[in-house]
């Protein structure tokens, strides 16, 4: 099938949940893309920053297709070797120390729900159960995880929605302090809101936030479904607030693309769920975890994490000296490979968006406004100056299409 025979069956036969770009990809390599005609790309979304690893990395693929021919999937019922291993990996490079595994952002979101509100009806006296979250956060599309999303936008259509959340704006220790209540079992954050924008909240704000969560005697949980995994330039975005959260969910880049979720909580909170509590039939199985692991060893063997800081810093730096100069450009923002490119409001994001796919680069328009970049973590400087190249020209054209005299 060619590019247009993709499209025309997928409008055809599929929900139209999304509106996906007119292109279909067909094999990928590192931080390349093939289309279904037979185009290149260089791509700067990673599958929503999911491909971390880069496409098709070839220890990952080799970790899987060897896992598949030996034994997939036998459920909970039964130990699994390769779940008990991915489960010290990940305590071992985080604050935490006992995992639960599911298969995605959403589903990680739900245990991290339900664990404050089990842990809360065994440590806490009456009625405790309220979860703040942040105007403008994103934490799923589960009736609950959208319950928890502070975006109206997303939840009008599909009330009524489970209680027990309220909302603060981001950034305001303030705000979040007064909406403290006997009711309220803990406060859900990403440590960056991702797909509310790329917004960085000041240096201040996690640290002061544990510090209320602390004296309230209630517990931090951490999105970190699209910030984990060494994406922002740390392991975890919460890192670089210097901070311990109780609860800190995963997903997107653990299984190099293979579908795979996680929440992970400290002793004392992981310990509210018993068996019975929460389950999930796929999650962690054999073929999932041996996804991530391998994902885990080729992050540290290749140093990914430092890249990601160190391309981060050349991408921001590059991307500054190339777009400051052009009308229509605002600032960028984010951090190590999680960037947005702000323009004005009169300059369309889409517009660059397509400019760019049609010069062979893959970037995300966010809203109206905003481009986001979140390319796979091993890119290298190369890739750098050649993303920065064409969307740079992308910007200028379609800025100066609204300014065609200058
Ligand atoms: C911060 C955050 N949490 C949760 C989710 C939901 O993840 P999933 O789409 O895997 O359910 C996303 C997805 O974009 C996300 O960015």
């Amino acid at each position: 099938m060619d590019n247009q025979q993709v499209i025309e069956l997928s409008q055809r036969y599929l929900m139209s949940t999304y509106s996906p770009l007119p292109v279909a990809f067909v094999r990928g390599e590192g931080c390349r893309l093939w289309d279904a005609d037979g185009n290149e790309y260089l791509d700067f979304v990673a599958g929503i920053a999911v491909a971390s690893t880069g496409h098709c990395h070839p220890r990952v693929v080799e970790a899987i297709c060897e896992q598949a021919g030996q034994l997939m999937h036998t459920s909970n019922l039964y130990h699994i070797p390769l779940q008990a291993q991915l489960a010290q990996s990940l305590a071992e490079i985080s604050c935490a120390d006992r995992c639960f595994f599911c298969n995605s952002g959403a589903e990680a979101n739900e245990a991290a729900i339900k664990l404050p509100r089990k842990w809360a009806g065994m440590n806490r006296s009456g009625e405790c159960f309220e979860i703040i979250t942040a105007k403008q956060s994103f934490h799923g599309r589960t009736l609950a995880t959208l319950a928890a999303t502070g975006q109206e936008k997303y939840q009008k259509a599909f009330r009524p929605l489970p209680p027990g959340f309220t909302y603060v704006p981001f950034n305001d220790v303030g705000a979040l302090e007064e909406a403290i209540s006997e009711q309220t079992c803990a406060v859900m954050l990403e440590s960056i809101q991702v797909e509310g924008g790329i917004n960085v909240p000041d240096d201040d704000y996690l640290p002061r936030v544990e510090d209320l969560c602390e004296e309230q005697g209630i517990l931090l949980i951490l999105d970190e479904v699209q910030t984990g995994m060494g994406r922002t330039g740390h392991w975890f975005g919460y890192e670089h607030a210097d901070i311990t959260p109780d609860i800190i969910t995963l997903a997107k880049a653990l299984g190099s693309g293979f579908p795979i979720g996680a929440c992970l909580a400290k002793e004392g909170v992981a310990s509210a769920f018993q068996p019975g509590d929460h389950a999930s039939t796929f999650g962690g199985n054999h073929l999932a975890c041996a996804a991530a692991l391998a994902t885990i060893d080729v992050i540290e063997d290749e140093g990914l994490v430092a890249n990601a800081a160190r391309m981060g810093s050349l991408l921001e730096e590059l991307l500054t000296d190339e777009l400051s100069e052009i009308d229509g450009f605002d600032h960028i923002r984010g951090r190590g490979l999680l960037l947005a490119v702000q323009v004005t409001p009169e300059v369309s994001a889409k517009a660059i968006q397509n400019q760019c796919l049609a010069a062979g680069l893959v970037v995300n328009a966010m809203g109206d406004d905003r481009v986001r970049l979140a390319p796979p973590l091993m890119i290298s400087e190369a890739d750098c100056q050649q993303a920065v190249a064409i969307l740079a020209d992308a910007v200028r054209k379609v800025a100066g299409n609204l300014n065609p005299h200058r």
